[in-house]
């Protein structure tokens, strides 16, 4: 590649509600980069359907996460935010991509064997090749900075082996793309029942969504696993509780923090208090962003405008690449 220019591109499956994990994990982030970088971000509804071909909910989906994202802080009018079926070159890129993918990686993919545990019957090879059109998305802008998690890491391997097949096969187009977020490690929100992070789809209970009312989010607090408190000065927490602290960190004054802090320390903590705490902080910090996801959801003409600037941004780029892509390919018979 002559010339590096830093694109971030990434994609959100329209699939449940955004919680606590996403924000602190990729929304902010987003928020972030969009100050700093050419950035595309697109609502996977075409990825969807590999796992949900059900699309009369897929609307309403789409809407939300749109909605979501912008009361986040994502802003429509500096990165080009679109849905993937708008942007139709995609699917085009994904066909050439196609020939470059074989089967036997594919099938060896970690999320395609998940897939196929969870739906033995709809083993369909959109979702085979899920990866494929995941490179497409992201090769489609040239990108080269894509932030996501670590169950992503094999996709944007993939999407390096592609992308270095289609240089060498038909010259240089494609960056190689990687994996990109600030500092080490991504934010961690841990999940109110003390077992591993807040997730879509495992224990709603001990996840905390944008789009809970102030009652449940108290309610899921004060449930979250405690114990007797500790038996002896400056003792090592357990998980469950560290869990709490560390929810404390991310929207809690430092003075409260210091306070539950010397509380445990000196075993005159007691958990009751700190929830409830936290359940008042936690209401603080979601509410607004749960009242204005609301306001966005509701005005459809809005999302309509968002969506058409989104996909003119993210045709406009697709058409560069394509048109680079099909005359490298040789398909300019003209
Ligand atoms: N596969 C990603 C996920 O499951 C979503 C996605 C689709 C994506 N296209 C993308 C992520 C392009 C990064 C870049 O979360």
């Amino acid at each position: 590649m002559s010339e590096v220019k830093n694109i971030v591109m990434s994609g959100i499956r329209p699939t449940g509600y955004l919680h606590l994990g996403n924000y602190f994990g990729a929304m902010r982030n987003y928020v972030r980069m969009q100050e700093e970088y050419p950035c595309f971000f697109m609502v996977a509804d075409l990825h969807s359907l590999t796992t949900h071909p059900d699309t009369r909910t897929l609307k309403e989906s789409v809407h939300r996460v749109l909605a979501e994202n912008i009361a986040c802080g994502l802003d429509p009018e500096k990165v080009a935010f679109y849905c993937q079926s708008h942007v139709p070159e995609t699917s085009e890129l994904y066909l050439y991509f196609n020939m470059l993918a074989y089967k036997g990686e594919l099938e060896k993919t970690t999320t395609f064997k998940d897939k196929v545990r969870l739906q033995p019957d709809n083993v369909n090879a959109g979702l085979l090749t899920y990866p494929v059109l995941q490179t497409a998305d992201i090769l489609l802008h040239r990108a080269n900075l894509v932030p996501v998690g670590k169950d992503q890491e094999q996709h944007l391997e993939m999407a390096r082996n592609f992308a270095q097949r289609f240089n060498h096969r038909y010259g240089p187009v494609f960056p190689e793309p990687q994996a990109f977020n600030y500092g080490q490690e991504l934010v961690k929100v841990p999940s109110l029942d003390g077992a591993g992070k807040m997730s879509k789809s495992e224990n709603q209970n001990a996840t905390l969504y944008l789009a809970d009312d102030d009652d449940l989010i108290r309610k899921k607090l004060m449930k979250a696993k405690t114990d007797a408190g500790p038996t002896a000065p400056n003792q090592p927490k357990p998980d469950y509780i560290e869990n709490l602290f560390a929810l404390m960190k991310l929207v809690s004054a430092p003075d409260t923090i210091a306070h539950f802090e010397q509380a445990y320390q000196g075993c005159t903590i007691r958990y009751g208090d700190m929830k409830k705490q936290l359940g008042e902080d936690m209401v603080r910090f979601i509410t607004p962003i749960r009242e204005k996801a609301a306001a966005i959801h509701s005005d459809e003409d809005y999302l309509r405008r968002v969506m058409q600037l989104g996909a003119d941004k993210a045709r406009s780029s697709a058409l560069e690449t394509m048109t680079l892509v099909r005359s490298a390919m040789g398909l300019n018979y003209y």
